[in-house]
């Protein structure tokens, strides 16, 4: 079976679905691996290392595709590249088809059986395979470091001839993969830290990783729905929650948010009025800008200064900015997937297996995923 990896297209994605050794691992399952040119250079990945590895290299975008199995994507691809993929075809990408409902219309009319990485569910023999668990890792740890370089001092204790350097105060919330992984950075560079989130069960990770655990009194016994996630909260929660933080807020030197709810915008957790009270010199990094942010005042995309002197960070897709280990991770991640749904080098649409069904979207022309297919006809 022929496995197609184009090479990405969206700007600033520097991301590839595989490495040399992945192919390997491919090649040994019997399948045969065609990349287009120049796939990895932004992950420093050569054409030259992707053939010594046994893939063949395809510097025509339109014959990539003929006889293509399954194609293997970071991102979904555009509606141009998706007329070109046959029916039948297998598309294994990170689709995010909750929030992409034109996308998965067109997979569904075009007949690609699509496979959405971050719909693997969240289980323990799915670790391997959780691409969302991946990418919040690094971009947890590049958050504090984005805020040390922006912060007007340094993050650790140090005592010297000329003075004691205090170290910075630094609050995560949202301690998901993304949150613990920010704490455990900013605690390993050595500042005091603090971590909140709503789901009252994460406080002894929190802890275990040498952080002191906010307790806000204002978590409901509902918090996290069956998967292990946050539920969105009501009005009256948010805003109790809002006014328990902005004391807590007023001493941090950094702030670094993560809160997310899945197939929904980011909840506001940092109003206009919690930054004004925030100290000059303070920095906000909003890891949820992509989903319009956690603090009213983030500009997805870009970073500013306040005019009373707090910054804030709204990076996109932060792992972007780590291509090597994101490209290792993710290429990890899908042979995996793939490995777990191919059966002697083709692919078996075992429904009755919980990975399988829980991340196929579309499927013989149809759109499968229960959820995807409640949030399209809502
Ligand atoms: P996420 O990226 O969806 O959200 C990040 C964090 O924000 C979560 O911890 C969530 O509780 C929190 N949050 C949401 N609304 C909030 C609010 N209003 N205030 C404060 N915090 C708020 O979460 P992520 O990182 O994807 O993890 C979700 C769950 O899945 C966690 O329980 C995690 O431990 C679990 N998980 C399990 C895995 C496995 O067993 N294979 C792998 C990865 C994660």
């Amino acid at each position: 079976m022929k496995v197609v990896v184009p090479r990405e297209r969206v700007a600033g994605e520097t991301r590839v679905a595989v490495t040399p050794r992945t192919v390997k691992r491919l090649v040994r399952a019997g399948l045969s691996v065609h990349i287009e040119t120049g796939a990895g250079s932004a992950s420093g990945i050569s054409d030259a290392e992707f053939i010594e590895a046994q893939a063949t290299i395809v510097s025509d975008p339109h014959s990539l595709y003929t006889d293509a199995g399954i194609v293997l994507g970071v991102q979904p691809p555009d509606a141009e590249t998706i007329a070109r993929i046959p029916a039948g075809t297998f598309l294994v990408a990170t689709i995010n088809p909750l929030i992409e409902h034109d996308l998965v219309n067109r997979l569904a009319e075009q007949r690609v059986t699509s496979f959405s990485l971050d719909l693997v569910p969240r289980i323990a023999r799915a670790q391997s395979m959780d691409v969302l668990s991946s990418m919040s890792t690094l971009a947890g740890y590049q958050a504090v470091l984005l805020a040390a370089m922006s912060l007007p001092g340094i993050v650790s204790y140090l005592t010297t001839a000329a003075g004691t350097l205090h170290p910075a105060k630094v609050l995560v919330l949202g301690a998901g993969v993304a949150g613990l992984q920010a704490i455990a950075t900013a605690r390993r560079l050595g500042a005091l830290v603090w971590g909140y989130d709503i789901r009252p069960v994460v406080a002894e990770q929190v802890e275990s990783l040498g952080a002191t655990f906010l307790d806000l009194d204002v978590a409901a016994e509902d918090a996290e729905d069956a998967g292990g996630y946050a539920r969105e909260q009501t009005q009256d929660q948010a805003q109790r929650q809002q006014a328990a933080m902005t004391a807590h807020l007023a001493e941090m030197d950094v702030v670094i948010t993560t809160a997310l709810i899945p197939g929904r915008p980011a909840p506001e957790l940092v109003t206009t009025e919690m930054v004004a009270a925030m100290k000059s010199g303070s920095v906000i990094v909003d890891l949820a800008a992509e989903r319009g942010g956690n603090c009213a005042l983030t500009r997805p995309g870009t970073n500013y200064t306040t005019d009373s002197g707090v910054t804030i960070l709204g990076p996109l897709n932060l792992c972007c900015t780590l291509p090597a280990h994101a490209s290792l991770m993710y290429a990890n991640n899908v042979v995996n997937f793939l490995l777990h749904i191919c059966r002697d080098a083709s692919i078996d649409v075992d429904t009755d297996d919980e990975v399988t069904i829980g991340t196929l979207v579309t499927h013989d022309g149809q759109v499968v995923h229960e959820r995807v297919r409640q949030v399209l006809e809502a």
